[in-house]
């Protein structure tokens, strides 16, 4: 969908969402495309290039709000369809920290040996949970999913460092107010948006932009090395004001920033490995390379991970 499209559909204009979000497009799947089919695809994709198989992986962890069912999980839907006879699989409800706390989960089982060979996915079909008469909200959001691979390495390289945290506190910045058990779908229900995502959008940027760089900031000094050594940074793709206001508080230029939100639009959990995936097909990614990533999104939680390559 463009932005054009938008301008079909809410009073917005192809000039206001460019200047205040940096989006231009975003990608919505088909009405029987679902978020674990896309899933499923981006897992097909992650395993082709780590040379695995099914029953190499051992752990299933996705990262969505918007899965196929209430019940069981996305990872367990995907087990059913792709056939992982030697995993656990399991969700993340993080929001857009969802992919980078399951990275980080995995990145624990498999340094205590628990496990060892993980597939870690983001994955969200957003436009079923977005309101399309609310300008606020339905020109941010996309669908789509990406995921990785995690296996040991004694090379000095994989994932050094990572961090989460949440706030709790600042939940109903961003939330569904309606659908679960505190508030269920009743006969009358009035289908006035309350069942989908609502945001304040102004007071979530502040703490975005500080958490993010803190996050960012805390992966750096708990491996060790400096900014400077870091070749890319890989932010989670909500606002392109939010990642250069970012990349201001942590003196970087936007060279080492990688940007694609102009293309897909904020996709929550799929957000980060989307775009790592995309860095590393154009070359952007080295052997060796120090790469950050981070997210931030609703509950409030963020967190980041820094990656040797
Ligand atoms: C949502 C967001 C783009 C709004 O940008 P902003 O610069 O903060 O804009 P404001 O909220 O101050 O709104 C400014 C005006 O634009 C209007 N506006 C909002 N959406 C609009 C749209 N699509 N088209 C045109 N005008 C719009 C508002 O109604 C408001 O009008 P008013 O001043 O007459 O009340 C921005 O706050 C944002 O990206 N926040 C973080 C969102 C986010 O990251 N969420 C997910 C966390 S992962």
């Amino acid at each position: 969908m463009t932005n054009a499209d938008f301008e079909k559909l809410v009073d917005t204009s192809d000039e206001w969402i460019v200047s205040r979000t940096g989006i231009r497009e975003r990608r919505i799947a088909a009405d029987d495309m679902t978020s674990a089919d896309m899933a499923m695809e981006a897992a097909r994709r992650a395993m082709d290039m780590a040379g695995c198989t099914h029953e190499d992986i051992d752990l299933i962890i996705s990262g969505t709000v918007t899965p196929d069912y209430r019940l069981p999980s996305n990872s367990c839907v995907m087990q059913e369809k792709m056939g992982f006879p030697n995993a656990v699989a399991f969700d993340v409800v993080a929001a857009c920290a969802g992919f980078i706390n399951g990275m980080s989960i995995a990145d624990s089982y498999i340094s205590s040996g628990a496990h060892r060979r993980a597939l870690v996915i983001g994955t969200e079909k957003l436009s079923y949970f977005t309101n399309y008469k609310d300008r606020n909200t339905c020109v941010l959001f996309g669908d789509g999913a990406g995921a990785v691979v995690l296996e040991p390495c004694d090379s000095g390289s994989g994932v050094l460092s990572t961090f989460m945290k949440s706030n709790g506190s600042m939940r109903s910045w961003l939330w569904s107010k309606v659908g679960g058990s505190r508030n269920p779908y009743m006969a009358d229900f009035a289908f006035d948006g309350s069942d989908k995502i609502q945001m304040a959008g102004s007071e979530i940027f502040k703490v975005a932009v500080k958490e993010m760089s803190n996050a960012a900031a805390t992966v750096i000094k708990d491996a060790g090395i400096s900014s400077d050594d870091v070749s890319l940074f890989v932010p989670h793709q909500a606002n392109i004001r939010i990642v250069e206001a970012m990349a201001k508080r942590l003196h970087l230029g936007m060279d080492r920033v990688f940007l694609n939100i102009h293309k897909y639009g904020n996709t929550s959990s799929a957000s980060v490995p989307l775009a790592l995936d995309e860095a590393n097909r154009e070359g952007r990614i080295k052997p060796g390379d120090y790469v950050v990533m981070v997210a931030f999104g609703g509950g409030l939680i963020w967190g980041s991970a820094l990656v040797k390559w």
